[in-house]
């Protein structure tokens, strides 16, 4: 079960084995896992259609992998550690054999309920212990999962359940975040007014608000499990049956479902959690992220479960009740490795060292970080306070369709450049591709970054229309997977992220297409069109910033405050909190192009603050916009 490297050395050994003979590569470490029955090739794949498939015709069951295969020397091992809210409550504790059980009970209640291998079951859920038991459940009997972070709204959950054609959704009344308790049950009630394909919905009381049941439809958590068995075995999956499916947005207005399955994904998170953070078998694991995100499905689910390490999940917020909670649950539990994100470092940061320094922080042996760019002096605020430099910063690189991280330090054993992710994992062949799409390969260059071979955890499909999975990561650079990032890579090879290079805005470490924030925007009834950009921010990396066209432009302070805050609640309506505009403008026209395209470029130029860099704007329709533009910029 150990798949880690040992050393730098070891690293560049085997990364040119996994260059040179890359099925070799994988089968010694797939081999490693419980497969019902062996697969007989590790991988066929072209990046045209695009087709891919590992551990072909293996059958296996990620769960048993997770869970089962440790029993024997680790039943008696804390599998989860459960962190609350309310630092008053007391923390849960699971041992690997009362997860197993937990799990089996729960699946068998999924199975007493008509859900049936291949069935998908949507799961918005608070971040507490019985969100993990669900999604491994579902995995256990072979339904699909889609988990909808928590935060989304009724119409966005619709969206998903309607594109996944869900049979059941599970859910909680509602969850703690901070000072705050918000309601979830009422939200899918919402939902699932214009979604006829639930059958079933499990309610968990998390805050004890007895929310209204639906007769016939909704069913209490306690009343699901009762009398359900504990042991429950798990379903034989071909390695290439789907394990679940993911909503991410894009660069179109719809978000698109990756689409991850069982035996590529399971080898894949197990290897790069291991290597990446450095696991040792006594060490306590915390991955601050919600498993409402790739993530947490990675990397606070899987791949530490199937690395039979003790994850922690944690229900509340960095500030709550003061900014120090993250220290001082490091201490509390003596966790070794933890990984977050940039953007909670800085909106730490900004409270000052005081709270970090009350804490010793010496279990501490690895942090990461994930989901933007890291900037320097967070970098150097998290190495120096939090991990007293003698922590390693793992900058994990990768996406919800990578399924696992792709370019990163491992631990200790690589070298540590503030910004950079570092270099690839094994198994991971990144190019840098120019504007023509040929490959760049000197040191010191810049370029679109791809990927020329599969690794195991590729999505394979976007649920449901395969041909967007095409057109998306496949069609801008024949034979290679297009990843939607610029990037560097210095003189020894190293990389750095430089960000999104299509209309995807990045908030907070979430991904929102400028399209999907548009629409939303654009179903307020006094907007006539708009255009959405993003621009630095300080804490979320970057903010939303939108330029609105109205019927009637608002003129007075006041009308202007109404309007915006209209928009503002459309949003939130049809997104969600996560995805508010930080800034919107009233303009009386966007520039276009004489072809009727929008020029983002002058509109990102403007909402950056650099309006004397607009470049060329002599092929716009209407130049005098852009002064307007520019004089009421925010
Ligand atoms: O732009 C990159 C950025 O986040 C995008 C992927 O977003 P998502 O699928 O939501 O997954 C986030 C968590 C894996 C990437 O295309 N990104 C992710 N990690 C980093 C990053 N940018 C810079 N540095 C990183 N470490």
């Amino acid at each position: 079960m150990d798949l880690k490297i040992n050393s730098f050395d070891e690293y560049k050994e085997q990364y040119a084995l996994s260059v040179s003979d890359p099925d070799g590569f994988w089968d010694n470490i797939a081999k490693t896992f419980t497969w019902r029955r062996p697969y007989d090739k590790v991988c066929e794949w072209n990046f045209d259609e695009p087709s891919v498939k590992w551990f072909l015709n293996g059958q296996v069951n990620i769960t048993e992998n997770a869970l089962d295969r440790h029993l024997e020397t680790r039943g008696n091992k804390l599998a989860l550690i459960w962190e609350p809210n309310d630092p008053k409550e007391r923390a849960v504790r699971w041992t690997y054999r009362e997860l197993h059980a937990k799990v089996c009970e729960f699946a068998n209640a999924l199975k007493a309920q008509d859900i049936n291998k291949g069935d998908r079951v949507v799961i918005y859920m608070p971040m507490i212990p019985e969100l993990t038991v669900a999604v491994l459940a579902c995995a256990r009997i072979g339904a699909v999962h889609s988990v909808v972070f928590a935060g989304f709204s009724a119409h966005a959950i619709a969206d998903r359940i309607q594109d996944a054609q869900a049979k059941m959704v599970i859910t909680a009344d509602g969850l703690n975040r901070g000072a705050k308790q918000v309601p979830l049950k009422r939200v899918v009630d919402e939902a699932l007014q214009a979604c006829p394909s639930v059958e079933k919905v499990i309610v968990y009381d998390c805050v004890g608000w007895e929310p209204k049941m639906v007769d016939g439809r909704d069913i209490p958590w306690d009343q699901a499990i009762r009398g359900m068995a504990k042991d429950c075995p798990p379903t034989a999956m071909d390695s290439e049956d789907m394990l679940f499916i993911l909503y991410t947005s894009g660069s179109t207005g719809k978000p698109k479902g990756v689409v991850h399955t069982h035996g590529g994904y399971m080898v894949y998170a197990a290897y790069s959690f291991q290597n990446v953070f450095q696991y040792e078998e006594s060490d306590i694991y915390w991955c601050t992220a919600d498993i409402g995100w790739i993530t947490g499905h990675s990397y606070i689910v899987y791949g530490p479960l199937l690395s039979g390490a003790t994850t922690m999940m944690f229900e509340g917020v960095p500030t709550y009740p003061d900014p120090g909670r993250f220290w001082q649950v490091c201490d509390k539990h003596g966790v070794n490795q933890f990984y977050t994100a940039p953007t909670a470092i800085r909106a730490l940061m900004a409270y000052g060292e005081d709270h970090v320094l009350s804490y010793s922080l010496d279990s501490l042996k690895v942090l990461g970080t994930v989901g933007e760019p890291i900037n320097e002096e967070a970098w150097r605020w998290y190495h120096i306070h939090v991990g007293k430099e003698k922590c390693p910063i793992v900058d994990t690189w990768w996406q919800t369709e990578t399924g696992g991280i792709m370019i990163s330090g491992l631990g200790h054993l690589s070298p540590m450049k503030p910004a950079h992710a570092g270099y690839p994992l094994p198994g991971i062949q990144p190019v840098l591709l120019d504007q023509e799409g040929k490959e760049i390969k000197e040191n010191g260059v810049e370029g679109y970054l791809c990927m020329k071979y599969p690794w195991p955890s590729i999505l394979r499909t976007t649920y449901g229309d395969h041909e967007r999975c095409r057109v998306t990561y496949f069609s801008h650079y024949k034979g290679h997977y297009f990843t939607g990032d610029g990037a560097k890579r210095d003189e020894n090879g190293m990389y750095r992220i430089i960000g999104r290079v299509d209309d995807v805005i990045n908030v907070s470490g979430h991904r929102f297409g400028t399209a999907e924030i548009e629409n939303a925007i654009n179903a307020n009834g006094i907007v006539v069109e708009s255009a959405v950009v993003g621009y630095p921010h300080d804490i979320k990396g970057q903010g939303i910033y939108a330029y609105v066209v109205c019927e009637d432009l608002p003129k007075d302070p006041s009308a202007i405050e109404t309007a915006r805050a209209e928009i503002v609640e459309t949003v939130v309506e049809q997104i969600g909190k996560i995805a508010k505009p930080e800034k919107i403008q009233f303009v009386s026209g966007l520039p276009k192009t004489r072809s009727g395209k929008i020029m983002r470029r002058i509109l990102r130029k403007v909402a950056e603050g650099e309006p004397d860099k607009l470049g060329d704007t002599s092929t716009l329709l209407d130049p005098d916009v852009v002064e307007e533009i520019v004089k009421g910029a925010l």
